[in-house]
């Protein structure tokens, strides 16, 4: 195993433990074979029509294939401006936005954000799951209720001004709403609310544009369909 391949791989093992094993398989569909920096594009794990009609299929196509592609490309860019970076995990790099060489921190914050969260998302898309018995438990003593919980992460969403994310973390034993501009994450340093993610939605307008025009509340009202409360679970009680 290259060392660049296992860089990668401790990058993203939090939340790509699902889909590691097809990496050469997504190096051949998405035409990256031969990449030699340290990070690559992890598959989306499902089809592109998979969460049709809630997140259409061209939608899916273009935000995984252009979009985050893109942001692998500029993230493995910056490193080679910057050799110091070299071999870092993605999780060192982003945890530390402050201590990146001031040449690529900008690079680094958005693009390392980018990968990240986009990474984390695929993850946590998929129809048809319910919330597990400790997402219940946590839901409950966090918001009062499943119905609290679901409108406090609208209005999140919601209230994201422009281009970013909303998040669920997990603080001290505690779930917290949050919102992040940009591709800025709450591991990193720079975030106002820090914490570890449970579940995002990305509300940039590529995410949902397509389908739903400027009705971002109609795209968040349907996220509640292919919310993977399996992955969710599965972060809770890791
Ligand atoms: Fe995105």
């Amino acid at each position: 195993m290259k060392a660049n391949r296992r860089n990668f791989l401790k990058a993203t093992s939090v939340i790509t433990l699902g889909v590691a094993a097809n990496i050469s398989k997504a190096e051949k569909v998405f035409g990256v074979e031969g990449v030699t920096s340290a990070f690559e594009l992890p598959p989306l794990g499902y089809n592109y029509d998979a969460l049709e009609p809630f997140i259409d299929a061209q939608t899916m196509q273009i935000h995984h294939d252009k979009h985050h592609l893109a942001y692998v490309t500029k993230l493995n860019e910056a490193i080679e401006k910057e050799p110091s970076l070299k071999g870092k995990s993605l999780e060192e790099l982003i945890k530390n936005i402050n201590a990146i060489p001031e040449n690529v921190r900008g690079a680094i914050r958005n693009h390392g954000g980018g990968h990240w969260n986009h990474s984390m998302f695929w993850q946590l898309l998929k129809k048809d799951t319910k919330p597990g018995e400790k997402t219940l438990v946590a839901i409950n003593g966090s918001f009062g209720s499943m119905e609290n919980f679901k409108k406090e992460f609208e209005k999140s969403a919601m209230g994201v001004f422009g281009s970013g994310w909303a998040w669920v973390i997990l603080v001290d034993g505690k779930l917290i709403i949050c919102n992040t501009p940009n591709q800025d994450n709450p591991l990193m340093d720079i975030a106002v609310k820090k914490g570890k993610p449970i579940a995002c939605i990305d509300v940039w307008e590529h995410a949902y544009y397509l389908k739903y025009q400027n009705k971002r509340a109609d795209y968040v009202q349907g996220f509640w369909n292919v919310l993977n409360w399996d992955k969710v679970e599965t972060l809770i009680n890791s």
